[in-house]
This record gives C-alpha cells, sequence and structure tokens, in this order.
C-alpha cells in the first residue's frame, strides 16, 4: 500500500512516520522547500519525544519519503490532507480552510482514473467540508466519479502533542468517516497492524466523524473547565479540588482523565476547535451557550490567574520579581500556541514585575514580542535567585522533583504559587514555604 501525506506539520509528520513504522511506503510532501530540505537530512522541525528515531530510521530504510512535488501523489493508494486549519483571520473563530481547499485543488490534477485512490482529510475540519472536498474534485476532473474513480474521506487525528506516537500507535479508537464500502475496506486494510492491540475502528459517515474530532475536543476542554471553576469552589469553601475530581473520577461514567485543573487549557487545538465549534453552532443559526461558555471561561482565566499573583505580591508590586517555571501549554513540548502563558507574562509586565523564566524546551522561538524583556535562565535553580515568588506555570517533570530545600534558599521570599498542584501542601509546608496551589485553601 502506497501513502501520500499532505503537509509535514506536526499530524502530517507523525502520521507519516507512523505509517512508514507499519511497513507501508509513505511519501510526505509539503510545499515547503527549506522544511522538505532539512527533513531529508533528518532534521526535524518540531520537539516530539520518538518521533526524530522513527523518522531516521523509516527513511534511512527507504520506507519513509518527503517531496516538494504534490505530482507524486499519482502513485498513491491513499492520500492524507494534513495541513493547516487555523482560525481564521476574520476574528469569526471559523476554521480557515483555505491550505485545505488549495491541497485538493493541487492533487485533482493528478488523481488517476480507475486507480480508487483515498483522498482523506486528517486535517481538523468543519462539518461539511468532505462534501465540499467532492464537489470539488467532480467540478475539477469531470471524468472522475466520486465512489468509483475516487473516494473521500475523513479520517481525524485525536494525537496529544507530547505522546503523539503513542497515540497513533495504541489509539482509544479510530475513526473512519466514508460513503462506500470500497473506502471501508482501504481502510480497514491500512488499519490492520492496529488490530493486534485491539484499537477500536469505527466507521460512520464523513458528517460524523468530522463532528466527533470536534466535539471530543470541545468536551475535553468543557472537561478542565468545569474542574477549573469547581477549583475556584473549593479556594472559597475549603474542599480540595484533587479529592473532589478523585471521587467524581471513580464513577465510570464521568472518568478521571482530563480533571486537571490549572491555568486553562491552551495548545493549537483546544482554543482553535472551541472557536470553530461555536463558529459551526452559528453558521447554522443554532443557539449555544455551552461550547461559548468554555471559551469565555477559558478565556477569564488567565486573567484571575494574573489577579492571584497580584494578591500574593501586594502592596508593592512593582519591580517585584517572579521566577517563572515553564512557558509551554503542557511538558514534552515546544509548543508555546495559546498558552496561558502567553496572556499571563505580558500582563504582568504591564505591571511593572519582572520576569526571570525558564523552560526545558526553551529554543530561540521563544523570543517572542510577548515575552520581551523576560529574562532566560538555563538552569531552573539561577532563575530563582532572589525572586519574590515562584510560579509554576506547566508540570515539567524536571520542576516535580525539584530541592525545596535548595529552592527555598534562593528565593527572597519563599512563596510558591503552583498552577498545576505538582506539589503536595503538608510536604511543601515541612521547609516552611508558603505554598499555594489551584483549588484548596493554604
Ligand atoms: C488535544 C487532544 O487531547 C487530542 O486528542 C487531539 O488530537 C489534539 O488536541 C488535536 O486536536 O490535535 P493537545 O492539544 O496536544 O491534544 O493537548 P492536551 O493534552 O489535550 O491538553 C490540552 C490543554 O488542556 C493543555 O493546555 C493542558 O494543560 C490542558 N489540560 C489538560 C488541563 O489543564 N487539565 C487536564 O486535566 C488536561
Amino acid at each position: 500500500m502506497k501513502i501520500a501525506v499532505i503537509g509535514a506539520g506536526y499530524v502530517g509528520l507523525v502520521t507519516a512516520a507512523c505509517f512508514s513504522e507499519f511497513g507501508y511506503e509513505v511519501i510526505c510532501i509539503d510545499n515547503d522547500k527549506y522544511k522538505i530540505k532539512k527533513l531529508k537530512k533528518n532534521i526535524i522541525p518540531i520537539y516530539e519525544p520518538g518521533l526524530s528515531d522513527l523518522v531516521k530510521k523509516n527513511a534511512k530504510s527507504k520506507y519513509l519519503l518527503f517531496s516538494n512535488s504534490i505530482s507524486k501523489i499519482r502513485d498513491a493508494n491513499i492520500i492524507f490532507i494534513a495541513v493547516g486549519t487555523p482560525s481564521s483571520r476574520r476574528g469569526d473563530g471559523e476554521a480557515d480552510l483555505k491550505f485545505v481547499f488549495s491541497v485538493v485543488n493541487d492533487i485533482s490534477k493528478f488523481l488517476k482514473k480507475g486507480k480508487k485512490q483515498l483522498v482523506i482529510t486528517k486535517s481538523t475540519v468543519p462539518v461539511g467540508t468532505g462534501k465540499k472536498i467532492q464537489d470539488i474534485i467532480c467540478e475539477l476532473r469531470p471524468e472522475l466519479i466520486n465512489n468509483k474513480d475516487y473516494f473521500v474521506s475523513s479520517n481525524p487525528e485525536f494525537l496529544r502533542e507530547g505522546s503523539a506516537i503513542e497515540d497513533f500507535m495504541r489509539p482509544d479508537r479510530v475513526v473512519c468517516g466514508v460513503t462506500d464500502k470500497k473506502a471501508e475496506e482501504t481502510l480497514k486494510e491500512l488499519y490492520r497492524p492496529l488490530n493486534l492491540r485491539e484499537a477500536p475502528v469505527l466507521f460512520t459517515d464523513i458528517e460524523s466523524a468530522e463532528i466527533i474530532k470536534y466535539a471530543s475536543n470541545a468536551f475535553l476542554a468543557l472537561k478542565v473547565s468545569f474542574i477549573n471553576e469547581i477549583a475556584n469552589l473549593c479556594e472559597k469553601t475549603g474542599g480540595n479540588v484533587q479529592m473532589v475530581a478523585k471521587g467524581m473520577g471513580l464513577d465510570n461514567r464521568i472518568g478521571p482523565k482530563f480533571l486537571h485543573p490549572g491555568p486553562g487549557f491552551g495548545g493549537s487545538c483546544f482554543p482553535k476547535d472551541t472557536r470553530a465549534l461555536y463558529a459551526s453552532f452559528k453558521k447554522n443559526k443554532i443557539k449555544n451557550t455551552l461550547v461559548k461558555s468554555v471559551i469565555n471561561f477559558n478565556e477569564d482565566r488567565k486573567i484571575s490567574i494574573v489577579n492571584k499573583i497580584k494578591n500574593l505580591l501586594k502592596p508593592n508590586i512593582k519591580n517585584k520579581v517572579i521566577a517563572f517555571l515553564g512557558v509551554t501549554f503542557k511538558p514534552n513540548t515546544d509548543d508555546l500556541r495559546e498558552s496561558p502563558s502567553l496572556e499571563i507574562i505580558p500582563r504582568l509586565r504591564k505591571l511593572g514585575i519582572k520576569i526571570h523564566a525558564h523552560d526545558p524546551a526553551f529554543n530561540s522561538e521563544f523570543k517572542i514580542k510577548e515575552f520581551d524583556k523576560v529574562k532566560w535562565y538555563s538552569n531552573v535553580l539561577d532563575a530563582m535567585k532572589n525572586a519574590d515568588l515562584l510560579v509554576i506555570h506547566t508540570e515539567w517533570n524536571e520542576y516535580r522533583g525539584l530541592d525545596l530545600l535548595k529552592v527555598k534558599k534562593e528565593l527572597k521570599n519563599p512563596i510558591i504559587l503552583d498552577l498545576r498542584n505538582i506539589f503536595n501542601l503538608d510536604d511543601v509546608k515541612k521547609f516552611n514555604i508558603k505554598y499555594y496551589g489551584i483549588g484548596f485553601k493554604s
């Protein structure tokens, strides 16, 4: 089976590398010449555990090739579209599908009559996009007949950054939206290597598959916001949100995952996808309050974190120093997209607070306007020297094992605000450090 993956971004690259690991011949195509040049030299543009080894290994054995030329889709049985669908610049939250449709235009030229190629969207696309793709191909290549010469399907991804390879190899489920038995058979064959792990492969119509992706992300975002709201209550009334989450999570209908409170969800998916789902409701003139509340709550969340910090630093906030640990939206990634830190740090800077930051994934791309005047440290203890407050923003493993005795010695004021609850209140208290977390009284 020959596979072409269009888009060598996060999703495309992981998909291409994992399918090549199954022994399929995969070509990963991107119009970014610089990126492909680097990939051909095994230089991976993103930080994802395990990805580099997988790419190197399969590129060496020639199961995985890279190219700039979209015409290479000619030879493929399956063509994945895995390009970005960012929020549109209009500011209405809708997903911008210009990259998807541009790829569809390009691949239409090279689809082969009678080859029965499968065109699959991996990109997160709003409901109705699969149908539009069918219409575009039909218009550009009227001699090709959908569900005879070629097939359009939807196969959304459920990969988490930081554990994408594991998620691909051991998925909770694979969702395939199809309109034809032949497409279903091809997808069954494609995912056969996962049979051993008994991964359920669910076949639906294309619209359902498209909605499953958004509904899943929005539901997880709702869970996160819900526990963050319960955390607010615990902070006022007593009670510990972690115990509450545990007690709730033991109910199989609720489950323990995505009930960790924090500074709000971020990343390239939840914020964008909740906005796009809300836009779909609006576009279809359906009243929606739930998804909108999740979006609003998450926006406000970052402001309430800034207020929490202000309260800990008052009365003289100006020129106070904060040691800020972790700026990425979650650990094991160098991704800053929509990280709460991008909102929190500029607001703190505006108050005249100095930020001494550390992040294990720090690289030159962290030097952005939102982090203007932030002082970066490569050693975590150095970042704490003489700080008035230590804020833990991202739960990197490196921070979990911090030697609290050393931490106390470095800080000017021994106060920690742990936005991820990586420590235990009683453990920290033993060091005479004032410890504040999320969702409990200190
Ligand atoms: C998310 C989904 O989990 C994936 O299934 C999906 O494929 C992906 O989006 C996507 O659409 O491509 P990801 O954005 O990598 O994956 O990150 P998550 O691990 O889901 O975390 C999202 C945000 O929620 C992070 O900011 C994280 O800190 C926050 N979060 C998560 C919490 O605050 N508490 C939790 O309990 C869980």
